[in-house]
């Protein structure tokens, strides 16, 4: 008997890289890492090279994630200036839209307001509009969704000004939802001087504060956890111009396990964060015959034996709560002890449409 069994997890923030990343990850080698963390569906963002912003892009992603995924995969759509007469057709093979409203890995970047209003008033509105807002851009993103009426996602908050603000708009009944990462919560400022390459993500880690203040609100405003799973190359972090990002797959759930043991949220309290709530942001389906099971005894972090194919991870020598065990997705055992054995091909894409 397992010590835990949980609904199989969803994260709603991943970068697996095709096309043109496959050398820091592919479809194969991000959703066996999401099985090995206990995450049966992702969402993958449209940062790649080249960017998921005209349906040929998407198309050839659509195909490698069909032929590849060993979980569930959505992709985003991803706004560009001089793409946006493509959002509604992109819409169609697309899981939401994704907006960078500032700077970050690889070029997409949107900032000026033609662009934002063509995306608020064409992408379809029964499919979200998610963001890459730091600061000062998470007020315009709060500003569009009054203006025009629908909902907005904040990805990775991680600032105290942040999610009081986030706080403030939903109180006042506005349609906005936001996540946060592992990192942000597990990691600070003192970590990334550590870590160095390493510990290097936008947006970076925070402030012993804005850490507190990302805990202090995970049992309200907080929506849900989402790792941001950005893989690089040990080459590329050692680089003279390292990229930002870092892995986190299969750690997200050991780590958040931890704070289970330590009281600071409850089982049915993650279990919303990390399955319930992405599931109903995103409008995702449901995975009949699909579970995890956990046990729940502490280790420590080790630095090697990823599926990633980055093969680092920056929480080494952490504290986990628990372990994933075991991965049922449609009723096939897709990972046991350490074993992935869900092939390439066994994860559906999403949405399933016959026209894209
Ligand atoms: O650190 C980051 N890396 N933040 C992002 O928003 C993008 C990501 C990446 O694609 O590597
Ligand atoms: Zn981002
Ligand atoms: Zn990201």
């Amino acid at each position: 008997m397992p010590d835990l069994t949980l609904p199989g997890l969803i994260d709603v923030h991943t970068h697996l890289r095709v096309p043109g990343g496959e050398h820091k990850e592919t479809f194969a080698t991000g959703t066996a890492a999401a099985l090995a963390g206990g995450v049966t569906m992702v969402l993958a963002m449209p940062n790649t090279n080249p960017p998921l912003t005209t349906p040929e892009a998407l198309a050839i992603a659509r195909r490698a994630g069909a032929a590849d995924a060993r979980c569930d995969v959505g992709l985003f759509a991803g706004a560009a200036p001089a793409d946006v007469a493509h959002l509604p057709a992109l819409a169609e093979g697309a899981a939401a839209l994704k907006i960078y409203l500032n700077d970050t890995f690889g070029r997409l970047r949107v900032d000026d307001l033609p662009t934002l209003v063509a995306c608020f008033t064409t992408w379809p509105r029964h499919k979200l509009i998610a963001l890459h807002a730091e600061q000062q851009s998470v007020a315009v993103a709060i500003g569009l969704a009054a203006t025009y009426g629908r909902p907005v996602h904040f990805c990775h908050v991680s600032r105290r000004e942040e999610i009081e603000l986030i706080a403030d708009a939903k109180g006042r009944g506005l349609p906005v939802t936001c996540e946060v990462t592992p990192h942000h919560l597990f990691l600070t400022e003192a970590d990334a001087a550590r870590l160095g390459a390493l510990g290097d993500m936008r947006p970076l880690l925070g402030t012993a504060d804005d850490v507190a203040a990302l805990w202090a609100h995970l049992n309200d405003t907080v929506d849900c956890i989402a790792t941001d799973h950005a893989p690089h190359t040990l080459a590329e972090k050692g680089s003279a111009n390292p990229p930002p990002g870092v892995p986190g797959l299969e750690t997200s759930l050991p780590l958040m396990l931890s704070a289970v043991q330590d009281g600071r949220v409850t089982v049915e309290r993650l279990t919303a964060l990390m399955h319930d709530n992405p599931r109903r942001i995103y409008d995702l389906p449901a995975q009949p015959e699909t579970w995890v099971e956990v046990e729940m005894t502490p280790y420590e972090i080790p630095d090697a034996g990823w599926q990633t194919k980055c093969g680092w991870t920056p929480f080494a020598g952490l504290t986990a709560g628990g372990r994933v065990a075991r991965v049922v997705l449609r009723g096939e055992v897709a990972y046991d002890n350490g074993a992935v054995l869900a092939a390439p091909g066994a994860g559906m894409l999403l949405p399933v449409h016959p026209t894209f």
